[in-house]
């Protein structure tokens, strides 16, 4: 790695080695990788090219949970105005590209400030600053932070009011997101909202379809995970010795993507070495799918009430506010 001059020549001099990933990351990625089944978080997802690859999948004909959370969102935005008050501080968990967060601020009395929140620093960055010049008045102070750790907030104006739109919520376990909750109730404060977006049980095919577009923009994302980890920890990967796979875990009432091994293989992997039977998974991610019943669940269990639910027609995704 080096630093290029400004006008675009390598300056030897400045040559210095890549930074060292943090030691976190390759921990984590090493112990996922070297138990029984194989896992990696699904956060690995989200490097420059993977948030461009989901906001393609977004587009998907197939992939109906961003149509119908934003359609949900706009159809509803008074009611959800009303809910939410005046001089709501927005903190949104998993930003990306600080879209959806335009049709609250839009139908928001007096909104205090916007704090995006995403692990993508880059994309971050440049979707704040695409916000701050649409929204010139508005406070706004992104964070680059892993929101499934605690962080804490800036001093904001207003009352701290969460948004976790997406049902990425949808990557926890049921305990997972338990604790996830309660983190942000303590994250947001007391008397402070929580609007989260649930993707609902629907018929499998509609699911399955959703996770296994025509156009492979998902497989791509799936697969974009292991060429992450080959550029931030050195591993050496073949992308092409690895098939995407997704089915609907009906037990786990459940979306399950995996990258498949097509052959056997061996892979170094910071400083380790993973062996791969054929037909072996890693399980690149898990995703959620509600009932109304199992979201009032969820919330009572970690402090919160479930003060609206919205849905579509169908329904096939809610908007929930909750409150404590
Ligand atoms: C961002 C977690 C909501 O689970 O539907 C999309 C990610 N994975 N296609 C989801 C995803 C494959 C997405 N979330």
């Amino acid at each position: 790695m080096f630093d290029a001059t400004p006008d675009g020549h390598v300056d030897a001099g400045r040559l210095r080695p890549p930074p060292l990933p943090p030691a976190g990351m390759r921990d984590e990625v090493l112990a996922g990788l070297l138990a029984t089944p194989k896992t990696l978080s699904p956060k690995y997802f989200y490097d420059e090219r993977g948030s461009r690859l989901f906001e393609r999948i977004c587009r998907l004909p197939e992939y109906y949970p961003t149509v119908t959370e934003t359609a949900i969102l706009s159809d509803r935005r008074a009611e959800i105005a009303d809910t939410l008050g005046r001089r709501a501080a927005i903190v949104e968990y998993g930003s990306g590209s600080s879209e959806k967060i335009r049709i609250l601020l839009d139908a928001l009395d007096d909104p205090a400030a916007y704090v995006p929140v995403d692990i993508s620093r880059r994309h971050l960055e440049q979707s704040a600053a695409r916000l701050a010049s649409a929204y010139p008045g508005l406070p706004i102070h992104p964070l680059a932070a892993d929101f499934t750790q605690a962080f804490s907030l800036p001093d904001l104006p207003g009352r701290p009011v969460g948004f976790f739109p997406g049902s990425t919520i949808g990557n926890f376990t049921p305990g997972q997101a338990a604790a996830f909750l309660k983190t942000a109730g303590r994250t947001l404060g007391p008397g402070s909202t929580f609007v989260v977006g649930f993707d609902l049980v629907k018929d499998r095919t509609v699911l399955e379809t959703a996770y296994n577009d025509s156009q492979g923009v998902t497989a791509a994302f799936n697969l974009n995970a292991l060429a992450h980890l080959n550029r931030e920890l050195g591993c050496d990967f073949p992308l092409d010795a690895f098939a995407h796979v997704a089915w609907f875990n009906p037990k786990e009432s459940r979306i399950e993507m995996h990258l498949k091994a097509r052959h056997p293989l061996t892979v170094r992997v910071a400083g380790a070495v993973v062996r791969f039977r054929e037909g072996e998974t890693i399980h690149t991610e898990n995703s959620y799918k509600y009932t109304p019943a199992r979201i009032r669940a969820l919330a009572a269990g970690a402090g919160w009430t479930v003060r609206r639910l919205w849905t579509d027609a169908r329904p096939w995704f809610a908007v929930v506010a909750l409150s404590r």
